[in-house]
């Protein structure tokens, strides 16, 4: 009785890490060869990246805009993947107002930071190769 109380928690131990993991491995990108499906940003609707208000979007080399609820409506973000580049944008076709988000960088709070850019990005693209 015992070892098998012990092998079902063994088994629920083993598929918790396993979520984990692939949570973690979807922050940093996914893997490589993981094309579309990666994910290069993580943006909020309240400052310091506050849980429960933010999605990760992918898409690389190519202009993605921000759906409701987040068109308009970002006030802080990061780029969570090594080695590539994005820029957001204050329009929906990649132009207009930006900034440039690099491999890392953190914004907590638009409103301090950059203002005009404050609630006010519609979409985002990332560069590079991964
Ligand atoms: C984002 O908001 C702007 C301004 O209201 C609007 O013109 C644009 O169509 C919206 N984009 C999306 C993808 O909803």
């Amino acid at each position: 009785m015992r070892s098998i109380a012990f092998a079902t928690l063994l088994a629920a131990i083993t598929a918790g890490l396993a979520a984990v993991t692939a949570e973690l491995s979807l922050r940093q990108g996914g893997s490589p060869g993981g094309g579309g499906n990666m994910v290069f940003l993580l943006v909020c609707t309240e400052p310091n990246l506050e849980p429960g208000t933010c999605e990760t979007a992918g898409g690389l080399n190519t202009c993605t805009a921000f759906d409701a609820p987040f068109n308009d409506s970002i006030e802080s973000l990061v780029n969570t993947f090594a080695g590539v580049a994005c820029a957001v944008y204050v329009n929906d076709d990649c132009t207009g107002d930006s900034l440039i988000v690099a491999n890392s960088a953190e914004f907590d709070n638009l409103g301090v930071s950059n203002p005009e850019l404050n609630n006010a990005l519609s979409s985002f693209q990332c560069i590079g190769t991964a």
